[in-house]
């Protein structure tokens, strides 16, 4: 018997690893976060299972005509002492969740096959990543959704793919990945969110600082999915973890890190300073 719900029309879309990168190769910001929380909820109901073979997925996943990419120096700059400022923080947040959408399926498509996984936590990886990749779909629609009641929507703005690119320098190592993606990328959210709450609840917009909120509480949990499984390849791999991310950190982020850090949002993920804090 077919089965029906909100997930029939995936049922018969195939494996998991086929599934996400339906994810990526979904251009459409709204359907992007539909399928991300669609293939999520096929996931965790048995429904997709783990292919024996994977195809890697594109170097460049599905884009909307809109935002315009454009250099970062050509990304206006935001001031939150207005309500057009409020609108681009805003906006650009919205950007970076829908990256982190792709960031997490491209984890899960490229890497729940890789050798430095043991076969046996395969299946706990796929578990992380699907649902960091289902908490930044309900990221984006969060601020999506607090946009147009501002009257804005995403794509309003031009945007810069610095994000994706620094991912995408590592391509070819799940370790490099771990320790620039979660690791750096999303680390890095942890240290500059709370001064972006603060100067929202200034400018009296209470209700975007509260989105904000919702998504620093959550993204502590995805720092920590990277640290839990950076240091189980590290272990795999007989490394020392806070020498080898200094090495993967160097080679495939050469721009060095900027503090001040948010130490303690950063150690609650189990990320302790000496990681990062000689990599300035
Ligand atoms: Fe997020
Ligand atoms: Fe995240």
């Amino acid at each position: 018997m077919r089965s029906s719900g909100p997930c029939a029309n995936l049922a018969d879309a195939g494996d998991i690893l086929t599934l996400a990168r339906s994810v990526l190769a979904t251009a459409s910001p709204d359907a992007k976060a539909d399928r991300a929380r669609e293939v999520a909820a096929l996931w965790r109901a048995g429904r997709a299972p783990l292919p024996m073979q994977g195809v890697i997925p594109a170097d460049h996943p599905a884009r909307p005509d809109r935002p315009r990419l454009v250099a970062p120096a050509d990304v206006p700059r935001r001031r939150l002492n207005s309500p057009a400022g409020r609108v681009a923080l805003l906006h650009a947040v919205a950007h970076i969740e829908f990256n982190a959408i792709d960031l997490a399926f491209d984890m899960l498509a490229r890497y729940a096959l890789d050798d430095a996984l043991a076969d046996e936590a395969r299946t706990a990886f796929i578990d992380d990543w699907i649902g960091v990749g289902d908490d930044e779909a309900r990221h984006f629609r969060l601020i999506t959704g607090r946009l147009a009641e501002l009257g804005a929507g995403y794509g309003d703005f031009p945007a810069h793919s610095g994000l994706w690119d620094a991912a995408m320098a590592t391509r070819d190592s799940l370790a490099g990945r771990l320790a620039v993606a979660p690791l750096v990328l999303e680390a890095r959210g942890l240290d500059v969110t709370p001064g972006m709450i603060n100067r929202l609840v200034s400018a009296g917009d209470t209700v975007s600082a509260d989105c904000l909120r919702t998504i620093y509480t959550e993204e502590i949990g995805h720092v920590a999915a990277g640290a839990r499984w950076f240091r189980h390849v590290a272990a795999r791999a007989g490394e020392d973890p806070v020498t080898w991310f200094q090495a993967l950190v160097r080679k495939h982020f050469s721009s060095g890190l900027k503090p001040p850090f948010n130490a303690e949002a950063r150690l609650r993920a189990d990320l302790p300073p000496e990681f990062y804090e000689t990599l300035i």
